[in-house]
């Protein structure tokens, strides 16, 4: 009974607005997302013509404990496109925080594993909560290589989309074909 008043809270608190949190699965462990994935679906805005394709996801153990997340890609006309963020263990083994390296950002994001098995899947979305607005909700299916089977991919983005509520305009299929795949730079 306390059991089902929660998971009727729960729904009830994400329709008001606020973020979604996955559920603590037993054995989840942040620290073994670390290595590379491939985005086999994601949110992206702006049209084709700015679209990136072959993004990758970092997750670089540090010795604070924390993680470097670095996603590069391959814009237009070629060239690398590289985005790094901080990932900061918040805790709670389905969730990390993300901000820049020099940890400016006013407000807090939360990327949040919504599914994994760590060694082949990963599914994430982050999401933003303004009081006062909807929410900003991004997601995020990932392999450890730059395929997933169909059944796979549409479990993961049913998840995404119809059970977290990632804003499915924005969210698709990410080009991995034909990639020359970048590399970390050397520290
Ligand atoms: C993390 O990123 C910073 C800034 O780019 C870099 O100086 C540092 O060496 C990186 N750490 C690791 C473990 O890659």
């Amino acid at each position: 009974m306390i059991f089902t008043l929660f998971v009727v809270f729960a729904v009830a608190s994400s329709a008001l607005g606020e973020c979604p949190v996955p559920p603590t699965v037993p054995g989840a462990d942040i620290g073994k997302i670390a290595g590379r994935w491939y985005e086999i679906s994601g949110s992206q805005l702006g049209g084709s013509q700015e679209r990136v394709t072959c993004l990758t996801q970092d997750f670089t153990p540090r010795e604070d404990g924390d993680f470097n997340f670095t996603m590069l890609g391959t814009q237009h006309d070629g060239s690398m496109n590289i985005e790094q963020l901080l990932a900061i263990r918040t805790g709670s083994q389905n969730s990390i925080d993300l901000n820049d390296m020099a940890k400016r950002l006013p407000y807090q994001v939360t990327l949040y594993v919504a599914d994994t098995d760590y060694e082949n899947y990963l599914a994430t979305y982050s999401c933003i909560h303004i009081p006062g607005y909807s929410n900003i909700i991004y997601g995020w299916v990932l392999s450890r290589t730059n395929t997933m089977s169909d059944e796979k991919y549409a479990e993961l983005n049913d998840l995404l989309v119809n059970k977290v509520g990632v804003p499915s305009d924005v969210f698709g299929p990410i080009i991995q074909k034909d990639c020359k795949y970048w590399s970390l730079s050397p520290q």
